[in-house]
């Protein structure tokens, strides 16, 4: 999709949402019901996948995508392997034995409207359906294998222990501790930062972005990862629990080390505004094409969910 230079500032970002939410949305659903046998694990599975998410990160898989001039629907099934990962993660950070929360996307969370043997079980099977979907997609385009794969590698480098899962890791270590600033970032570029950046960066590599565009948009995807924390842990603090589907107040109960706590409300603020300058920065090249990018930036800072 090309946007004329006047639309960057008039851009609806909440039509562009709901048409891309309503495509990553059935292609889900599809997925679901051609892999996944009916029954309880699927029926789990469904439950968090399906539950209303705001779908960050699939979003800005095809947005990147059509950033560099592809085909945004050619990067569909990186898309959904995006957010079944995230999913499972959710389900997962949910956990008794992890944040031990009861609503998540304004529902029951897994473990409470199934159990926690078949949260376990949904969890996993999500995160092994998103590389059984890319790896689908890459057999099936045999000329755009080396893509495939090239994506997938960001995508697994970004979800494993070199990302999300060791970002999580700290995250319960840091529990009850005081961070200084410094590991409090590099425990959200992991915990948070790493899977954003990797959606822009696999819908770059998938829209047949060069390896400046590549570069470009990571250093985009890298303020707006954070830029999304910051605001996640002001969220937190003063945020609608009824809006935002989910429990808030809770890092401070739980004496997590958060933005707020360690610089305060108002500085939260401003650093999350810093961020999205810089990440609009990054899109100067991309022209027209990257209006979805930015206007998702200015969402992510003015987010109330
Ligand atoms: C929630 O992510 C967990 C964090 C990484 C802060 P989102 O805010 O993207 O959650 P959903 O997908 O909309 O439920
Ligand atoms: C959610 O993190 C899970 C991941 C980022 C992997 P948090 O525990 O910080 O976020 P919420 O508050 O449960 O959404
Ligand atoms: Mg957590
Ligand atoms: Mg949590």
């Amino acid at each position: 999709m090309r946007y004329a230079r006047r639309d960057i500032f008039m851009f609806d970002l909440n039509a562009y949402l709901k048409e891309q939410r309503g495509i990553i949305d059935r292609a889900l659903e599809e997925t679901l019901q051609r892999i996944a046998q009916a029954g309880r694990l699927r029926d789990a599975m469904r439950h968090s996948l399906m539950a209303g998410g705001k779908r960050l990160r699939p979003v800005l898989c095809l947005a990147a995508a059509g950033a560099v001039g592809g085909d945004a629907g050619e990067a569909i099934a990186a898309a959904c392997a995006l957010e079944m990962i995230h999913t499972y993660s959710l389900i997962h950070d949910d956990l008794p034995a992890m944040d031990d929360d009861d609503l998540r996307r304004g529902k029951p969370t897994c473990h409470v409207a199934f159990d926690e043997a078949t949260a376990i079980l949904a969890g996993d099977a999500l995160l092994t359906l998103a590389f059984e979907v890319l790896l689908e997609a890459g057999c099936s385009h045999p000329r755009r294998a080396a893509q495939w794969l090239r994506a997938g590698r960001v995508i697994a480098r970004a979800a494993g222990c070199r990302g999300m899962v060791e970002g999580q890791m700290r995250d319960m270590a840091a529990e009850a501790h005081r961070l200084p600033l410094d590991d409090l970032r590099r425990m959200h570029a992991l915990k948070t930062g790493a899977l954003i950046t990797a959606s822009v960066e696999s819908g770059a590599i998938l829209g047949g972005g060069g390896p400046g565009q590549v570069d470009d948009l990571v250093r985009y995807a890298r303020r707006i990862g954070l830029a999304f924390q910051v605001t996640d842990d002001i969220l937190n603090v003063e945020g609608d629990p009824a809006l935002m589907g989910k429990a808030v107040g809770t890092d401070e109960a739980r004496h997590k080390s958060t933005y707020p706590a360690l610089m305060g409300l108002e500085a939260s603020r401003e650093y999350a505004r810093r961020l999205i300058d810089e990440a609009l920065q990054s899109l100067a090249a991309f022209g027209d094409a990257a209006a979805p990018l930015a206007a998702i930036a200015r969402y992510i800072l003015e987010r109330k969910r």
